[in-house]
Order: C-alpha cells, then structure tokens, then sequence
C-alpha cells in the first residue's frame, strides 16, 4: 500500500509501500525481502511485536508489545557511494529526531543523537536511550544495491514496564512526557514525512552534516569506545564530517578518528553521569 501522505512533500522521496503488521520476527527480514523480490524504494514494514528483533552488533533488540514503534525502510540508493553510505543511517536517524520533537514540543528539549546513531534523553548527568538504528546494505561495487534502515523507538513504554537490566539507562518517549500516553502513529508520520525529505536531498547529492555533528551529545564528553578490536578512551571533540568517524583526543593527545563502535561511556566535564 503506497501512502502518498507520507512522501508528497516537494523534493521528497515517495514511500512506494507501507505495510502494519502485528507480530513478524524481525522489521529487518521483511523489508530486506521484499526488496530482494524486486520491491521499489521506498518500501516500509511497521510491526507491533518482534520476536526476533535485532540491534547493532548482533545484540537483541527488546520491545514491548504494542508500545515500541518498530521500522525499518528499504531503499534502492543509487547515489550514494559507500563512502558516503554512513549518510543514510544519520538521515534516519535526524529525521527522527525531528519526529520526536515535533511529538513531544518542549519536553523534547533534552532530547538528541548519540553517535554512531542512538537518540538519546539527557536526565540530569546522565544519557538514557529511546531508540537505535540499525542500517544493513548489500554491497554492489562502490554502492550499495538495496539497504535497509530500521528504527526501535521507546514510545509508549511505562518505565515501571522496563526490564529490569536496561531500566537504569533506557527512557522512553511517554516518560519524557511526564507519563501522558504517545501515539506511535504520530511519530511514524512525522518520520516518514522527515524521511523522505531527508533521502530526497540524498538522492540530490546533499546531506547536512553539520546537523547531524552538531546533534551528537558525545562532543565534549570523556568517553570509553569499544571497536571491534579494541577498548579506546579519550575527549570525544567532535565527529569527521567526511566520514561519519567519531574523533577522540586520548590521553596522549592525539587525535584518533574511530570509524565505528560502540560508546559504553559518556562523562560530561563536571557531571558525573555515565552512560
Ligand atoms: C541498536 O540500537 O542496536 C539498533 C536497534 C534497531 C532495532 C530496530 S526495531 C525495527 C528493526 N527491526 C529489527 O530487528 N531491528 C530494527
């Protein structure tokens, strides 16, 4: 089912299919099927439930039932090089950002992006996370043929509903509203519309980096990275803005740029809050 609402904006990319699902293994799965059975971008899988939702690195992704919002976009990306593959996981995630914004109004403000591609809430010292994007890409070449963007979103999750070992460092978007009830449907348009601006200026050759950089709450936090070989300390200053890379100044005072990995802690200077 296309849904011209979603993508009729001008200079937007339209959503091709959009389809509700109650309960699917994974958001991930589906879309990654259809668009191997020949399915046009921009196709989008919406689920209540996962049973097999999956996150970064091969982690699970937990949801409760009819609470989380679970996404995931399929695109044929023919612009983009695979240098500038990282652009399509920032889009997403920035237009989340946005839809979560214009969700919740002012109780958004502490609300932004956690390199590589969390969105976060600030609660005092400390980073707690609503959501997490995860971009899987089949590689043609120096582009990608088909990639798939999937969002987890905490929405209208209680916290006294959270499991017990993330309850200490998730939110969710029902919290930030004081525990007034959100309706995942609102998010899923303002996304979907955010979206397709967002891969609109993609197609065109445009992303605004300095957005995307300018939302990362790391910049200016004492951090602990962990890559796949190694666990790196440092001064998070900033973010590459070529390569998506994280920049670290270590104790030694060089400057490191990590193209990716998982940032387990966060110190803002003269907080003690740790992620
Ligand atoms: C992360 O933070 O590790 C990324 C989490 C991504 C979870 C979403 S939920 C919708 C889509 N389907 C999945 O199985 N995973 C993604």
């Amino acid at each position: 089912m296309g849904d011209a609402a979603y993508g009729d904006r001008a200079g937007a990319h339209p959503i091709s299919r959009l389809e509700r699902f109650g309960s699917v293994d994974s958001t991930q799965r589906v879309v990654r099927d259809w668009l191997a059975a020949g399915e046009p971008e921009v196709c989008v899988a919406v689920a209540d439930r996962q049973t097999e939702g999956r996150g970064r690195l091969d982690r699970v992704w937990q949801d409760e039932s009819g609470r989380s919002l679970l996404v995931s976009a399929g695109f044929r990306p023919a612009a983009l090089s695979m240098a500038s593959a990282w652009h399509l996981p920032a889009a997403a995630a920035l237009a989340m950002l946005e839809a979560i914004r214009a969700t919740l109004g002012p109780g958004a403000s502490q609300v932004t992006l956690k390199w590589p591609n969390d969105i976060v809430a600030m609660d005092g010292g400390s980073v707690r996370k609503l959501a997490g994007v995860l971009a899987e890409g089949v590689p043609e070449g120096d582009r990608l043929s088909t990639a798939v963007v999937g969002i987890g979103l905490n929405v209208d999750w209680p916290a006294e509903g959270f499991p017990e070992d993330l309850a200490g460092t998730m939110s969710s978007l029902r919290e930030l509203a004081g525990g007034r009830p959100v309706e995942r449907e609102a998010v899923l348009g303002a996304w979907l519309a955010g979206l397709g601006s967002w891969y609109g200026s993609l197609s065109d050759g445009r992303f605004d980096t300095e957005a995307w950089a300018a939302a990362q709450v790391t910049t200016g936090c004492h951090v602990e990275v962990e890559t796949a070989t190694e666990t790196v300390t440092g001064l998070a200053t900033g973010v590459d803005e070529a390569s998506g890379a994280l920049v670290l100044r270590t104790v030694d005072g060089v400057d490191r740029a990590i193209p990716s990995g998982d940032v387990r802690r966060c110190r803002i200077e003269g907080q003690a809050g740790v992620l």
